[in-house]
C-alpha cells in the first residue's frame, strides 16, 4: 500500500504510544485533541475513515458528524459508554472495544483496592512514612476480609472474575444483576437495598452508561451500612458521588477504594482529605501487558474492517 493509498484514521487523543506504532505502520494518522474545537478541524480530517478513542473520551455525536466519511470507531476500553452507540448504529458505523483481554487485571485492582481498603493499607503506609509509628502513634484496628459477605454489582465478565478471586476468602458471595445469572454458583437479591443490607463489602462491576447512571445512590449506601466498604472498578457515575461524600464524611459508611470518578482526572478534594478512602487514578487495566493486548485489539478490529471482514469484538 503507498502512503497515499492508505486510509485515513483520526487518532482521537492523546492515544497510548505502542497504538500510535501500530496506526501510524498501517494507516495516515490525523490526531486530533479530546477537546479539538469540530468546527475548525482541518478539511484533510474529515476524510477519516476510522477513529480511534478511549473509555474517558469516547465518540459522541459531534464528532461523528464532523467526520462524515467515518466507517468506524476503535475503542481501547471494554467500556463504551461514552461513545453514542445509537447515533453509530444509525449511521451505519461500526464499533469496537477491547472485552476479555482486561479482565483479570480490572479484576486484581478491585481485589487489591479490597485489601487496601479494608485494612487500612494505604492510610497505614502513610502513617510509617510520616514517622508517626516510630514516634509511637499506634495504629487502628481495620476490619477483615476473610469470612465477610462480599456482594458484587454486576456479574459480568469482570464482576465473575472477582467473585473467582475472593471465592476462598469470602463467607458469602452474593450478587445483584438486573437478571439472575443462569447457572452462577452465587446467591443472586433481586431487591438493590437488600443486596446492600447484606454486603460487608459492595464491589461495583457493573457496565456505566445512563442506564446505570446513580445506581448507588444514597439509599444504597445507607443500606450498606456504617461496617460497609464499597469499591468501584466500574464508572464513576454508577455511584452518586455527593451521596458518597456525605456517606464516607458522616461514617455512614465505613470506607471506599475507588478507581474511577465522575470527572476524571478530577478528584473530590473531600474524597482526598479521608484516610479510609483509597484513591486509584482509573488504573484498572493499566499494566504494560493488558495495554499492549488492547492495543493489538483495537488493530485487530481495524485490520478486519479494512479487509471486509467481521470485527473481532464488535459493539455494534
Ligand atoms: C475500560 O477499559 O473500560 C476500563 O475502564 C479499564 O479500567
Amino acid at each position: 500500500m503507498t502512503e497515499n493509498s492508505r486510509p485515513i484514521i483520526v487518532a482521537y487523543g492523546p492515544l497510548y504510544p505502542y497504538l500510535m506504532e501500530g496506526l501510524e505502520r498501517r494507516f495516515t494518522v490525523h490526531c486530533v485533541a479530546a477537546d479539538a474545537d469540530l468546527a475548525t478541524l482541518d478539511p484533510a480530517v474529515r476524510n477519516a475513515r476510522a477513529l480511534v478513542s478511549f473509555g474517558s473520551v469516547g465518540a459522541s455525536a459531534a464528532i461523528m458528524d464532523a467526520l462524515p466519511k467515518l466507517e468506524m470507531i476503535g475503542l481501547f476500553s471494554v467500556g463504551y459508554d461514552k461513545v453514542d452507540v445509537d447515533h453509530a448504529r444509525a449511521q451505519g458505523i461500526r464499533v469496537s472495544n477491547t472485552p476479555d483481554v482486561l479482565t483479570d487485571d480490572v479484576a486484581d485492582l478491585a481485589v487489591g483496592l479490597l485489601y487496601a481498603t479494608v485494612r487500612n493499607i494505604a492510610a497505614n503506609d502513610r502513617m510509617v512514612r510520616s514517622g508517626a509509628w516510630e514516634r509511637g502513634e499506634k495504629p487502628a484496628l481495620s476490619g477483615r476480609v476473610t469470612g465477610r459477605t462480599i456482594g458484587i454489582l454486576g456479574l459480568g465478565r469482570i464482576g465473575r472474575a472477582i467473585a473467582m478471586r475472593v471465592a476462598p476468602v469470602a463467607g458469602e458471595i452474593i450478587y445483584h444483576n438486573r437478571r439472575k445469572a443462569p447457572e452462577s454458583p452465587y446467591r443472586y437479591v433481586a431487591d438493590p437495598i437488600a443486596f446492600a443490607r447484606e454486603s460487608d463489602v459492595l464491589i461495583v462491576a457493573t457496565s456505566g452508561g445512563p442506564e446505570a447512571a446513580k445506581l448507588v445512590d444514597a439509599a444504597i449506601l445507607d443500606a450498606l451500612g456504617a461496617e460497609g466498604v464499597i469499591i468501584n472498578i466500574s464508572r464513576g457515575s454508577v455511584i452518586d458521588e455527593n451521596a458518597l461524600v456525605a456517606a464516607l464524611a458522616d461514617k455512614r459508611i465505613a470506607g471506599a477504594g475507588l478507581d474511577v470518578f465522575v470527572a476524571e482526572p478530577h478528584v473530590p478534594s473531600a474524597l482526598m482529605a479521608m484516610d479510609h478512602v483509597v484513591l486509584q487514578p482509573h488504573q484498572g487495566s493499566a499494566t504494560v501487558q493488558t495495554r499492549a493486548a488492547m492495543a493489538d485489539l483495537v488493530l485487530a478490529n481495524l485490520d478486519a474492517h479494512f479487509a471486509g471482514k467481521p470485527l473481532v469484538t464488535p459493539v455494534v
